[in-house]
């Protein structure tokens, strides 16, 4: 049967992390998630100090500096989680870094590095929520892939690796967090305005442009709203899914 609207505050009550909280799509995240009614612990690396701490003020959360290429982060993220809160409900992995080059001078450093932030640390965040019990049935975890994880982008072949890496890791993880109780879905944006993109040249990110049906670019809060519907329990029924935010012109 339909539920009883609680529309204004879906997340009431819940518990959420988003890395990569102090700028950009993540911070976003945060704002929306905090909306819905969601206690956020806004995860960065420690360097991101006032904006993490601004962004945590500015949605009534926790600032929790966090590296998540750390090999403790699992443990100590799931720590804090049990210890403040008796778990978590929600976490996005939005935390991502570019390092491109074209293929000929992709050295090591580039390619682990990238690796590393984009696939390995959503992998073992989870696993490490997972192994001690943090995350609680009827949660969700949400993983930021990108449009370059599908259709691959010059210049690109760490970063779209990781990112097509992030869509195999929701194919597998989708029954056995089912089995929990918990789904895990991908948004897969397209062209969003971040501090990220603007190193992009104006060219490049002129193609990105024009975007949305009200064509526009792309905005960090097309993104964060996406989150926010994998979020919603009223979503429990969608896992394993990949949701493009890109608007027409790519995939
Ligand atoms: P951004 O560079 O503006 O923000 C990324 C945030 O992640 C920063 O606050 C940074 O300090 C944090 N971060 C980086 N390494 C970290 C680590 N090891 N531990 C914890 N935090 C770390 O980037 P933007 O544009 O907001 O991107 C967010 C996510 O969206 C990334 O995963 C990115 O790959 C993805 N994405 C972005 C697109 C865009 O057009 N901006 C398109 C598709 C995907």
């Amino acid at each position: 049967s339909v539920a009883p609207s609680n529309w204004d505050k879906p997340l009431d009550g819940k518990v959420a992390v988003v890395t990569g909280a102090a700028r950009g799509i993540g911070a976003t995240i945060a704002e929306v998630l905090a909306r819905d009614g969601a206690h956020v612990i806004c995860a960065d690396i420690p360097a991101a100090g006032e904006a993490l701490a601004e962004t945590a003020n500015k949605v009534n959360g926790t600032a929790f500096p966090l590296d998540v290429s750390a090999p403790d982060a699992g443990s100590k993220l799931a720590e804090h989680a049990l210890e403040r809160h008796g778990g978590i409900d929600i976490i996005v992995n939005n935390a991502g870094i570019t390092r491109d080059k074209l293929l000929a001078n992709m050295d090591e450093g580039r390619w682990n590095s990238v690796i590393s932030v984009n696939l390995v640390a959503p992998q073992s965040l989870v696993n490490a929520l997972v192994e001690k019990d943090a995350l609680r049935s009827g949660g969700a975890v949400v993983d930021v892939s990108s449009i370059a994880g599908i259709a691959g982008n010059r210049g690109q072949t760490n970063y779209g690796a990781s990112k097509a890496g992030v869509i195999g890791l929701v194919d597998a993880y989708s029954p056995i967090l089912k089995k929990k109780g918990i789904t895990i879905n991908a948004v897969a944006p397209g062209f969003i305005e971040t501090k990220m993109t603007a190193a992009i040249p104006l060219a490049t990110r002129e193609a990105g442009r024009l975007m949305s049906s009200l064509q526009q670019g792309g905005q960090t809060v097309d993104v964060a709203e996406t989150v926010a519907y994998f979020a919603n329990p009223a979503s429990n029924a969608i896992t394993g899914n990949v949701v493009r935010v890109c608007g027409q012109g790519f995939l």
